[in-house]
């Protein structure tokens, strides 16, 4: 009896493991599957699974959450604000920028059209709390430097880039960088970052190889001095804004007040002359 169900398991799992094979884009090449190759190709095909709008695709840099934009068309035009500050539209690049610098860096850069603007437009970030500005410094692709990481990649616009792109830098390998970002793929990330990205060392320059035509990387110039947002900073934005927001209630009560007393005025007014 264990005999016969130990015979059905194996012929299902070789039947399935050729059913596979046969299915799978390495036919022809004769690859034996073990057990363990298929659930491997079955993990490949679930993390190519697309993510819908608003699902987490992934975490870079211990706490920057990316979210799918669902498609590349679609624009969602919800703002995203964290603690206040404003970060961009939901899910975008510029968004996921944003919002990369403000939580390692403490800091967040003036608001651009697009991320094609980033490179011509933006000289600096500015610390939330201190209000102190950090030198951007641009590196076009082909430089005597190898990329730098926790630096911009920007991308102008060009064919399926209406606006460009932006990604982070967030490791620099041997021969490649990887990177996080938003709104260029709408899968799941294999790890703690969206691509990795080939580096080509050419007569004395470094090329960073994207399919897609990359202008070249923003170096912050902060020399190591911008840290995480950290607990207190996060309170001390909160004051700021909870003091903004009484005040304005209050202007809006002042004037909720002064406008009773003018309608008041003009009906004592017309009453007199009655
Ligand atoms: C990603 O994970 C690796 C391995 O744990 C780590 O060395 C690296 O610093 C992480 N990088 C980022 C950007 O989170
Ligand atoms: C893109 O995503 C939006 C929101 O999820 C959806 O309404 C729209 O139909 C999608 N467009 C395409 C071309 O898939
Ligand atoms: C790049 O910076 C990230 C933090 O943003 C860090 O985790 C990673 O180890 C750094 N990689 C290299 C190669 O220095």
């Amino acid at each position: 009896m264990m005999k016969l169900v130990f015979t059905v398991c194996l012929l299902t799992v070789i039947y399935q493991s050729s059913h596979l094979a046969k299915s799978s884009k390495s036919e022809g090449k004769s690859i034996k599957f073990s057990y363990l190759q298929i659930l491997r190709e079955k993990r490949l095909v679930n993390e190519k699974r697309i993510a819908r709008y608003n699902d987490i695709v992934g975490v870079s840099s211990s706490n920057v959450i990316g979210y799918s934009n669902g498609n590349d068309s679609f624009i969602s035009n919800e703002d995203n604000y964290l603690y206040g500050i404003y970060m961009g539209i939901k899910w975008q690049c510029v968004e996921y920028a944003r919002r990369w610098t403000f939580l390692r860096k403490s800091s967040i850069f003036e608001s651009v059209n697009g991320a094609n603007d980033m490179w011509n437009q933006l000289k600096y970030i500015e610390n939330v709390v201190e209000k102190k500005k950090y030198p951007l410094k641009k590196h076009s692709n082909g430089h005597r430097n190898r990329p730098i990481n926790e630096s911009y990649l920007i991308y102008p616009i060009q064919k399926d880039m209406p606006y460009g792109h932006v990604a982070i830098i967030v490791d620099v390998l041997t021969n490649s960088i990887r990177v996080a970002e938003q709104n260029f793929y709408f899968h799941y990330w294999k790890g703690n970052y969206s691509r990795e990205i080939p580096i080509l060392f050419k007569n004395g320059l470094y090329y960073i190889e994207d399919k897609y035509q990359v202008y070249g990387w923003i170096e912050i110039n902060d020399n190591k001095q911008l840290k995480p947002l950290d607990k207190l900073t996060i309170e001390t934005i909160e004051k700021k804004n909870k003091f903004f927001l009484n005040s304005a209630s209050y202007y809006q009560k002042s004037n909720f007040i002064f406008f009773t007393l003018f309608i008041y005025n003009l009906m004592l007014f017309q009453y007199l002359h009655l």
